[in-house]
C-alpha cells in the first residue's frame, strides 16, 4: 500500500547531511506503523517526503500500484488532497475559519456537497470530543483541542494513507489513548496505510509494527509478547 524503496536524502550544508541512505519500508493496507527516534533525527522530515512536501535525492516512493515520487507539484497536490490525510506536528488549523469549517475543508477541496460536508465534518467533531464547539473559532480553543480538530480534519475524507506527526503529543494520556484508538480505527476500518511519528512508548505500542529511526536506518523494534 505504501512502499519506500531504497530513499537516499542528503540535507544540503557545510558539510551536507546524509539523513536517509537508502531506506526501505513498506506498510500494508489497514497496517499502521509508528516511528520513534531521536529529536532531529529526522522523522517529520520522512514524513514530508512521503507526502511529496520534500524532495527525495534517490530511490522511489509508491503508494498502491504508483510511484509518487516522480510527480509534479500539481499531481501531487492532487494526490495529497484525495487520498492522504496528514496530521502536522504543528497543527496548521486556519485561524479564520471555526472549528467545522476546519474540519470541513478536505471536503470542500474536493468538491463535496455543502450538506454532506458538513455533516462528516460534525460527526468526526463529535468522534473527537468537540461536538459541542463546532461553530467556536480556533483561538479559543487549548493544544490538545485543536491537535484533536487537526486529527478530524487528517480523517474526515477517509484518506488511503494517513501520516501523523507526534498526533497526541499535546494530550493528556485519557485523551491520547481515546484520539489513538479513533486514528488507529480509521486507519484499520478504511484499509489505509498509516504511519504514526511519536515520542510517546504508549502511543506506539497501540500500532501494529514499532519502527526506529536512527541514523543508520530504520530498526523493527517492535515489543513481542
Ligand atoms: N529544509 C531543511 N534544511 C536543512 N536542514 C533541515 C531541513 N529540514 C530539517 N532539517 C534538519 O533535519 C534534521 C531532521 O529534522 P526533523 O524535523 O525531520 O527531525 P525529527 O526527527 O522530526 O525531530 P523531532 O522529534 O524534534 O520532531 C534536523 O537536524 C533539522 O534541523
Ligand atoms: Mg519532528
Amino acid at each position: 500500500m505504501l512502499e519506500l524503496r531504497q530513499v537516499c536524502k542528503t540535507l544540503p550544508g557545510v558539510p551536507p547531511r546524509v539523513l536517509f541512505d537508502r531506506l526501505s519500508l513498506r506498510v500494508e493496507a489497514g497496517e499502521c506503523v509508528a516511528i520513534v527516534g531521536e529529536s532531529g533525527v529526522g522523522k517529520s522530515t520522512l514524513l514530508n517526503c512521503i507526502a511529496g512536501l520534500e524532495p527525495i535525492d534517490a530511490g522511489e516512493i509508491r503508494v498502491g500500484p504508483s510511484r509518487i515520487d516522480p510527480l509534479d507539484d500539481d499531481a501531487m497536490a492532487r494526490l495529497r488532497r484525495s487520498h492522504f490525510g496528514f496530521v502536522f506536528q504543528a497543527f496548521h488549523i486556519l485561524p479564520h475559519l471555526n472549528l467545522l469549517q476546519n474540519v470541513a475543508l478536505p471536503l470542500w477541496l474536493l468538491d463535496e456537497a455543502e450538506g454532506v460536508a458538513a455533516s462528516r465534518a460534525r460527526t468526526m467533531l463529535e468522534r473527537v470530543g468537540l461536538g459541542t464547539r463546532a461553530e467556536d473559532p480556533p483561538q479559543q480553543l487549548s493544544g490538545g483541542e485543536l491537535q484533536r480538530v487537526a486529527i478530524a480534519r487528517a480523517l474526515v475524507h477517509r484518506p488511503h494513507l494517513v501520516l501523523a506527526d507526534e498526533p497526541t503529543g499535546n494530550l493528556d494520556p485519557g485523551r491520547a489513548t481515546e484520539v489513538l484508538d479513533l486514528l488507529l480505527g480509521q486507519i484499520r476500518d478504511n484499509r489505509a496505510a498509516g504511519v504514526l511519528v511519536t515520542h510517546s512508548r504508549t502511543a506506539a505500542a497501540l500500532a501494529d509494527r514499532v519502527l526506529e529511526l536512527r541514523a543508520d536506518g530504520l530498526h523493527d523494534i517492535t515489543a513481542r509478547p
